[in-house]
């Protein structure tokens, strides 16, 4: 089966996992509506992937890696329902449907985002089965250093921050690192954390995660600028319009996608066992940059 087949498949099977979850949990109000509105509405649960790849990895059960992975997703949902919001990107349009504060409204839309990450933390604290205490206090701590005031909240600050700014390369991976980089770093070492690996292996799935969101942002933002609305599913070229500082704004086309094949080399070169413990990592970067076409 190619990558995107798998992708897919993988998607397939979360969706209906994660659909009844949220049935099983939510229940029936119109902040709840919204929840499932924003959760459950075609993501690519490129997150959850990571997270079974690398459950597979780090043997930790099938239970634990669908919980953080559905965790991740209420992170994530909750992460673009705000960044949908006027006073952020002021995208009417997500997924190919309406946002939700536009679905809905935008108070119900700040509550839906808030109550779905609260929704995170109940099922990261509750529902994994693993009986490890300590192992399960470590991934709820680190999750929340990876969205917080130094993780994805903070880069969502700094991106609406740098807008109409020139800014240099590091300053603008910075900001990728923390609003996109660190939830995939998440996703890839939450297994790893969990299952208690050793300190060297943890470093690795998170540099994997990092640098795997690091790529997926710099070529989002080219599909902001090259996509169509029926490809994509959301306004396309609101960077430009909005004046956003991006790798792509300031290097070009060319030499983003350079960047982005030399990074993969040099991880690659740095870490050729590792990543030969499943082959299906370097492609998944490859996936990473090929993803635009
Ligand atoms: C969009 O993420 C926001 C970014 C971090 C670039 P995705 O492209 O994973 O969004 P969905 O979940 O598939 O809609
Ligand atoms: C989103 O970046 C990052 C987060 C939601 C944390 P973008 O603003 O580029 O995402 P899209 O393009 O709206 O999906
Ligand atoms: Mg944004
Ligand atoms: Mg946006
Ligand atoms: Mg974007």
């Amino acid at each position: 089966m190619n990558l995107n087949t798998l992708i897919n498949v993988n998607k397939r099977k979360f969706d209906i996992k994660f659909k009844k979850l949220l049935k099983n949990k939510l229940e029936k109000s119109s902040l709840s509506n919204a929840m499932f509105y924003g959760s459950m509405n075609g993501g690519k649960r490129i997150r959850p992937f990571l997270v079974m790849e690398s459950a597979k990895m780090a043997k930790i059960s099938s239970n634990d890696a669908f919980i953080i992975a559905s965790c991740i997703e209420c992170i994530h949902s909750y992460s673009l329902i705000h960044d949908d919001l006027p006073s952020m990107d002021d995208d009417d349009y997500r997924r190919g449907k309406l946002s939700t504060h536009k679905k809905f409204n935008e108070a119900t839309a700040i509550l839906a985002g808030d109550a779905l990450h609260d929704l995170a933390f109940e099922l990261i604290s509750g529902n994994l089965k693993n009986k490890n205490d300590i192992s399960r206090l470590n991934l709820i701590n680190y999750l929340s250093l990876c969205i917080g005031h130094k993780g994805l909240a903070l880069g969502q600050a700094l991106d609406l921050e740098f807008e109409n700014k020139k800014l240099s390369k590091n300053k603008i991976l910075d900001m990728y690192s923390r609003k996109t980089g660190k939830l995939f770093e998440f996703s890839f070492s939450a297994p790893f954390i969990l299952g208690d690996k050793s300190k060297k292996d943890i470093q690795f799935s998170k540099d994997y995660g990092m640098l795997f969101g690091l790529i997926f942002q710099v070529i989002d933002d080219l599909i902001d600028e090259i996509g169509t609305f029926k490809k994509i599913g959301k306004t396309p070229g609101k960077d430009i319009a909005q004046g956003k500082s991006t790798l792509l704004e300031l290097i070009g086309e060319k030499q983003v996608t350079d960047f982005c094949k030399n990074e993969i080399n040099n991880f690659t070169k740095k870490h050729k066992n590792k990543l030969n413990q499943n082959p299906i990592l370097i492609k998944l970067l490859e996936f990473g940059i090929k993803r635009i076409l």
